[in-house]
């Protein structure tokens, strides 16, 4: 049970967070049932062997072809919300990724309207407020990411950016350079996934030539003392995910985020894939809290906000 006085029992928000990455063991197998003509075989909570970003993905997708009607993706909506509401959180910029299922013929209309009716039933039953944004898959054709971009506008209330993912070798976030120009006419804001396993010109890119405004990870901008300063001095905010890097490799050195914190960089805690990594938000705070000192862990929530792209904060 979660303790009401550990110091990230208060309101924060989470900018990192995959909605397909919320498919618990219950909802897989349940849907696994319902859609039992795809054979995929059930899980358990120890099922995932993954050690590495490819390693998991390959489970992730697996995981998103599960995701079939309106009221799957209304169900894994629903499930982040009572999550959200278990760990203090009380605004999240949600993650998608649109060709991971039009790629399997499942319409974005279907995909947009689970997903919202879980977003309107939180706001009305508990105030609870959410925006999204979509990621574009970096291993699928650009085409099909312009294609479900243009569908999307119909949908613009709700999305207020567009981001970057799935494995970043290699793909240098330069060859989304004109796709993201077109997000950026559109009025979205831009972020990326970029230094979780790919190298410090890979953040560069993702800001000189994609216009980024966060970065997702980030994590390799260590090796890199000039754009440390860069990301410093823009106060470019790194969305960081303590439990996610640990479980894929990503570091093993966990007093890595309080030296970022430490340069100056603006810090935010997250929880990327939390029902693949077992842990929602409040855990990674926990994981990381014996390196950070209790002012610095109150940074880190004000963070949350002050990064977000909600302006009435
Ligand atoms: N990195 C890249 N792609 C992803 C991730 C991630 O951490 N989570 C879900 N898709
Ligand atoms: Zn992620």
């Amino acid at each position: 049970f979660p303790n009401p006085h550990e110091p990230w029992a208060q309101d924060k928000a989470e900018l990192h967070m995959h909605l397909e990455g919320c498919l618990e063991p219950d909802l897989w197998n349940k849907f696994q049932r319902k859609h039992s003509y795809l054979d995929i075989a059930p899980v358990t909570t120890v099922t995932y062997p993954f050690t590495d970003l490819s390693s998991f993905l390959a489970w992730r997708y697996q995981g998103d072809r599960l995701l079939n009607d309106e009221e799957d993706f209304f169900d894994l909506t629903w499930r982040y919300v009572q999550r959200a509401l278990d760990n203090h959180i009380v605004y999240a910029e949600l993650f998608f990724d649109p060709q991971a299922h039009t790629a399997r013929g499942v319409s974005l209309d279907t995909v947009m309207s689970g997903i919202i009716r879980a977003l309107r039933q939180a706001e009305q039953r508990y105030g609870w407020t959410a925006r999204l944004i979509p990621n574009i898959l970096r291993d699928h054709p650009l085409r099909t990411a312009e294609d479900d971009l243009a569908h999307l506008e119909a949908y613009g209330d709700w999305i207020v950016g567009v981001g970057l993912d799935s494995r970043e070798l290699p793909y240098p976030p330069r060859l989304f350079r004109h796709l993201f120009d077109q997000v950026r006419r559109k009025g979205w804001h831009v972020v990326a996934h970029a230094g979780e396993e790919g190298p410090a010109s890979y953040i560069w890119q993702a800001l000189d030539e994609l216009g980024a405004e966060r970065i997702d990870h980030g994590i390799h901008a260590m090796d890199d003392p000039v754009l440390m300063g860069r990301l410093k001095i823009d106060r470019i905010p790194l969305t960081i995910c303590p439990w996610s890097n640990k479980r894929l490799g990503v570091t093993t050195d966990l007093s890595i985020y309080y030296k970022l914190f430490h340069e100056g960089l603006v810090l935010t805690i997250n929880s990327d894939d939390p029902a693949y990594f077992s842990s929602y938000l409040n855990a990674n705070f926990e994981l990381i809290s014996p390196y950070f000192p209790p002012d610095a862990l109150q940074q880190l929530i004000k963070n949350s906000f002050v990064a977000s792209f909600r302006t009435d904060f």
